[in-house]
């Protein structure tokens, strides 16, 4: 790792551009503990190659059980879900090489983009490349003298977004409606204001509190945007993400979402009244000047979108293997957080800890995700694990059984210290930065 002593005036010595200046390309990973923690320990848990499918993967020509991913429905491998990616594939080429304003749009996205809109019982839709561009999209909505009031761990491209914005940028308490009621009571009561929030939070997969946020919305006259990101396609009887599981879907007045946890394929939406959908198609810069969704991934979205619905036994089941894996894990003493979705985040304290568990545990067979900050609070890292609909119940035992050896071998006590707040770069799928400041 580079050295991080630093000159008097906070610029390292031995780092100037050829003028003398300090240089822009001085930036230094070692400012993260995690990062420091995978130097001291040798263990790399970041961009590892791996070939996945089934609930399993192959990392360094070992098959392992997959607990890291966020297929939750396990359509991404289904072989209908390949059929019509291939089939869009060999139809429409690799790629639309434009943006969907010019010639970029094929009738493949009028289909996906009415079939979200008919799925989440909204006006319309509005397809695009990814999820974080949904998020990124957003900026267009927040308007100078307006203000948006954002959960504390909140996504990182939902932050971005808010910051690319003009509006007014407020952050609430984690999950914090009263904290929120309070921000509100307090702010310009004739601003335009937007309450902006994760459905379902993806480091310790858990929800916003829907109802209560929808009464301080609605107290305030604050419209609610909520990034379906994981929830959508998971929540709720027909998988209409945390709006139905809450029985609130009337109350969310847009959804951003994505085609890459539940749907099997990548790709992202926004979803909502026709105006502002209409709108944010012609005033959304993550829209306009970026090249539109790729046929195969269309392909694959569709038929995953058709599948989900077709196959409510998929959400039945990485439920139900959920709250038996949370459940297993506690009795075998590891401190494990409440929650109700396939998200089972196991605290490990230090940084340093959790890689050397992280490996343990690959050691063992299973494939997880370390998670340290800003994605969490410093000292809070997290072995993050993921179920799929796919797993078995061999994998689920082999789960528990890996964390108890890798627990024994890593010396993983039962009570870990309290986190502290985090700073520096963010590691870790997904990592939201807001927890930093
Ligand atoms: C809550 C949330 N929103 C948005 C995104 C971005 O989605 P995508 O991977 O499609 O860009 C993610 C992905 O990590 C996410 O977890």
């Amino acid at each position: 790792m580079v050295d991080v002593a630093r000159d008097g005036a906070g610029v390292p010595a031995a780092r100037r551009s050829p003028g003398g200046r300090a240089d822009v390309f001085d930036k230094r990973l070692d400012a993260s503990a995690m990062l420091r923690a995978v130097a001291e320990t040798g263990v790399s848990p970041f961009y590892r190659p791996m070939r996945a499918g089934g609930g399993e993967a192959r990392v360094d020509g070992r098959s392992v059980v997959m607990a890291g991913c966020n297929d939750y429905l396990g359509l991404a491998h289904d072989p209908r879900v390949i059929a019509a990616a291939t089939g869009a594939l060999e139809r429409y080429g690799a790629s639309c090489s434009g943006a969907r304003t010019l010639n970029g749009t094929l009738p493949l996205h009028g289909e996906l983009e009415s079939r979200i809109a008919a799925f989440l019982g909204t006006e319309d839709a509005a397809v695009v490349t990814t999820g974080l561009q949904a998020n990124l999209a957003l900026a267009a909505l927040f308007g100078p003298g307006e203000l948006v009031f954002s959960d504390a761990a909140n996504h990182a491209s939902l932050i971005d977004a808010i910051r690319l914005g003009a509006a007014r940028r407020t952050v609430y308490r984690h999950g914090d409606a009263a904290h929120l009621d309070g921000l509100l009571a307090a702010a310009d009561p004739h601003a335009a204001a937007a309450v902006v929030t994760d459905g379902m939070f993806s480091m310790d997969g858990d929800l916003c509190p829907l109802p209560a946020l929808t009464a301080v919305a609605r107290r305030h006259g604050a419209r609610l945007v909520v990034d379906g990101a994981h929830d959508i396609g998971l929540l709720g009887e027909g998988g209409r993400g945390v709006g139905e599981h809450f029985g609130l879907r009337e109350e969310i007045g847009l959804y951003t979402g994505t085609f890459s946890k539940c749907f099997g394929s990548t790709g992202g939406f926004l979803a909502g009244p026709a105006e502002v959908i209409g709108y944010l198609r012609y005033s959304a810069r993550a829209v306009l000047f970026s090249a539109s969704m790729p046929p195969a991934a269309l392909g694959a979205a569709l038929a995953a979108l058709d599948l989900a619905q077709q196959e409510p036994w998929r959400r039945d089941r990485v439920l139900r293997l959920a709250a038996r894996l949370r459940s297993e894990l506690r009795a075998s003493g590891l401190d494990v957080r409440d929650g109700v979705t396939p998200v089972v985040p196991v605290r490990v304290g230090d940084d340093a800890r959790c890689v050397r568990m992280w490996q343990a545990l690959l050691d063992e067979g299973v494939y997880t995700n370390a998670v340290g900050a800003p994605a969490v609070p410093e000292g809070g890292c997290l072995i993050r694990v993921t179920l799929q609909a796919t797993h078995t119940d061999a994998h689920l035992e082999r789960i528990v059984d890996a964390f108890a050896a890798a627990a024994r071998r890593t010396g993983l006590p039962r009570e870990t210290p309290p986190p502290r707040p985090a700073k520096g770069p963010a590691v870790g799928a997904g990592a939201s930065a807001e927890r930093a400041r």
